[in-house]
């Protein structure tokens, strides 16, 4: 049996008895293993006596359910109203072309994930984003790359370390 297949397992056992327990579980399995492995899904599945339809249908509805493991960094940006009147579209073209990055998706190095979200709750101080569950507000695409530019020139020291 894999790791990520027993972890699964670990967390059913303990969670797969409570009322509503798939979102809770899927939350559980993401927090350890970084995403939503396919082969949990008939674990999950089978555990809750759901279709595996059923459960491969919440975890494609949530955005922030993974099939895959993120990339090192995952900035998240928000496309909500107060955010898109004051330019996120913009914001988010910006950040695909400047992480060469896909929203929802990963740059090929692995390095960056990039994720449209619905309201960080920074309405007033809008464009806001995220990056590694760091909020930024007001934040252009000169902004974004001042962000980025710091986030490379740590990873690199860290390298060189
Ligand atoms: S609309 Fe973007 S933070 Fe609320």
């Amino acid at each position: 049996m894999s790791t990520s297949l027993a972890a699964v397992r670990a967390v059913l056992a303990r969670r797969a008895d409570e009322p509503g327990a798939l979102l809770p579980i899927l939350h559980e399995v993401q927090d350890q293993l970084g995403c939503i492995p396919a082969d949990a899904v008939p674990e999950i599945a089978g555990a809750l006596n759901l279709s595996r339809a059923e459960v491969h249908g919440v975890i494609t509805y949530y955005h922030h359910f993974r099939g895959e493991p993120a990339g090192r960094h995952v900035i998240q940006v928000c496309r909500a109203e107060a955010c898109q009147a004051l330019g996120a579209e913009a914001l988010l073209t910006h950040a695909e072309r400047r992480l060469v990055c896909r929203s929802h998706a990963s740059s090929s190095d692995g390095r960056y994930t990039l994720e449209p979200v619905f309201c960080l709750g920074l309405c007033a101080s809008s464009p806001a984003i995220v990056i590694d569950e760091r909020l930024h507000a007001r934040i252009s695409p000169a902004a974004f790359d001042r962000l980025i530019g710091a986030l490379e020139n740590e990873d690199a020291e860290e390298a060189a370390r």
